[in-house]
């Protein structure tokens, strides 16, 4: 996809599809963490406003944009957009700018479920568990996505469970992505 930056979503997903619970992750996986950390640095993040306040912060090395319909929405150090589109089109003119070749999308459920249309891979850590929880991954359709690779992570000393990365690539290509070349909000 060379003109084209990938819309790349990363999540944890528990067995029962639970992501989130009361605004909160509902489990500690410390080795996950790092791994989101690696995956996302110096790239840029949309998330929703939710997730936003869930966190608390931008995260370093990455540029955060926060997607919201609240006009009065203006935490310093985040870009604000107020459509998901208008997200990922401002998240591309940052990734020019930045050098990163990716776009992340780092949720919540709200964002997942309107950002599956746009991705061109999944990355997935499916965790052994399966909370209760009010925040849900979306369905991922085998006919729209393969699993390219998988990596079976055993729970580390500060993981409260096992977990298996999928990475899933969308099976018909040249839908997914954001003109390199297009002016976002
Ligand atoms: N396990 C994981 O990998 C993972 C990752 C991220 C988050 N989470 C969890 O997911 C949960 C949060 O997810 P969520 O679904 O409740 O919320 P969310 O997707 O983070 O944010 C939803 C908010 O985004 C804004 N929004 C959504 N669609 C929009 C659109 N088309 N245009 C403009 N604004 C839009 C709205 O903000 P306004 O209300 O301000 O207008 C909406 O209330 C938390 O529990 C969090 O811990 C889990």
């Amino acid at each position: 996809m060379s003109d084209q930056f990938a819309i790349v979503i990363v999540a944890a997903v528990a067995r029962n599809g639970v992501i989130g619970g009361g605004n909160k992750l509902l489990w500690r996986l410390s080795s996950d963490l790092k791994r989101f950390k690696a995956l996302t640095w110096g790239k840029p993040l949309v998330m929703g406003r939710k997730t936003y306040n869930s966190i608390g912060r931008p995260l370093p090395g990455r540029e955060t944009i926060v997607v919201t319909r609240d006009a009065s929405f203006r935490p310093e150090g985040v870009h604000v957009a107020r459509s998901l589109e208008a997200a990922l089109d401002l998240a591309a003119m940052r990734a020019r700018e930045m050098g990163a070749g990716e776009i992340i999308v780092a949720g919540g459920g709200e964002i997942y479920a309107q950002a599956m249309a746009h991705a061109a891979r999944l990355d997935i850590a499916h965790v052994d568990l399966a909370p209760e929880g009010d925040s849900h991954f979306p369905a991922i359709d085998p006919e729209e996505w393969s699993v390219v690779s998988r990596e079976r992570h055993e729970a580390g000393p500060d993981d409260e469970a096992a977990y298996e990365v999928c990475i899933y690539e969308r099976r018909r290509k040249g839908t997914a992505g954001v003109e390199k070349g297009s002016e976002g909000a």
